[in-house]
């Protein structure tokens, strides 16, 4: 396997930051991964899919891997035509192909993750989500690679603490997800969750799952920008949590605050709205900026520079504070 020395990562992340990797290397087998961990273990590392969510804002002084491990293996019992299907699938599988593979069998559950940029592997991370899914409702097993020690191990879907964007992958830092099994059904029937998707769907009566695949690709469309036109990372921040009496007082001021009360008490309010009513929708500085369809997600107009990128967050993130006393959290990670 070869390791590639000061390389420009600048193609390794989505926003388009330009830093260099100390060194740089490609697995494409379980075997050659294992090789390059002790090859090098004393090497800080950083595990990069597609780098659809992080940037940087100085060079990687460390090891960067970026596995090319592909594959997938129906793993159900076929035999009895079961509504349930299993299928085991490596981590450096492309994410969308991989929903329309299911939603092209009918293998119904992964239909409204659509068209989110990135790799099978990345999924588990952040716990990605979409139109009231989240990819732990499908998830029965991760399989990832302990960096330590260059053991596999199995993580059932409880192990993997999954949470809101997290997971024991995000937190710990410590593993390299391999493969993911997923558990999907053979039955399919919408349930409408999400506004905007309804909406989309409102003219067909029993939508099919391509249906809802095909809708949810036309709102993200419209909403989101495409990062190969206008680099960015998808939604910057976290929907912050906040308690019910902070909500009740913001809405003294803005009463169409979203509020989505949680299991914790806590109330899930949205991001996007503190932005925008900040005066941050569509805002511009330099070369950085919010979308104007979708002020959660930060934009990068043609700077190489992430601390770029940091200075417009810390803008946004004081004036959201200021004017509703709330700290919000990046999402995207940062190095
Ligand atoms: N809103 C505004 N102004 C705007 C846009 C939105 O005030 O210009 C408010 C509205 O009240 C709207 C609310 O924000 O109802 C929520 O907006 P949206 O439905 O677009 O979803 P979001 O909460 O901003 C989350 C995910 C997205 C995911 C969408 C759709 C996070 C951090 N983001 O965004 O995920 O696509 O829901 O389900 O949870 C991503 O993680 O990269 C991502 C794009």
């Amino acid at each position: 396997m070869d390791y590639y020395r000061q390389t420009q990562l600048k193609e390794y992340n989505s926003f388009k930051t330009e830093a260099f990797a100390k060194i740089l290397c490609k697995p494409g087998t379980i075997s050659e991964l294992r090789q390059c961990l002790s090859d090098f273990p004393n090497e800080k590392k950083l595990i990069i899919g597609k780098g659809c969510n992080l940037f940087f804002t100085k060079d990687f002084d460390g090891l960067v891997i970026c596995p090319n491990i592909k594959g997938l293996r129906n793993i159900s019992d076929e035999e009895e035509e079961d509504e349930d299907i299993f299928l085991e699938v490596n981590a450096s599988e492309d994410w969308d192909h991989f929903v329309a593979y299911c939603v092209e069998r009918g293998f119904a559950g992964l239909e409204n993750l659509s068209l989110i940029p990135g790799t099978v592997g990345a999924a588990p991370i952040q716990n990605i989500g979409a139109y009231g899914a989240e990819v732990k409702d499908v998830i029965r097993e991760v399989v990832a690679v302990d960096m330590e020690t260059g053991e596999t191990v199995s993580f059932s879907n409880a192990e993997c603490e999954f949470g809101y964007r997290n997971s024991i992958f995000k937190r710990t830092n410590k593993y390299l997800v391999i493969s993911v099994v997923f558990h999907l059904k053979r039955t399919f029937v919408y349930i409408p969750k999400y506004t905007d998707l309804n909406k989309e769907l409102e003219n067909i009566e029993e939508p099919s799952i391509q249906d809802v695949r095909d809708a949810v690709i036309r709102v993200r469309k419209r909403k989101l920008p495409d990062e190969k036109v206008l680099p960015n990372a998808g939604s910057f921040f976290k929907n912050p949590y906040i308690s019910k009496e902070h909500a009740n007082k913001i809405m003294t001021d803005y009463p169409s605050l979203p509020a989505y009360p949680m299991k914790d008490g806590l109330i899930k309010t949205s991001a996007a709205f503190l932005i925008d009513n900040a005066g941050y929708k569509g805002k511009r500085v330099g070369n950085i900026g919010t979308y104007p369809n979708q002020p959660l997600i930060i934009v990068n107009y043609g700077s190489s520079d992430g601390n770029e990128i940091v200075r417009f967050m810390y803008e946004v993130q004081k004036t959201v504070k200021e004017i509703f006393d709330i700290e919000l959290e990046p999402e995207v990670r940062i190095f």
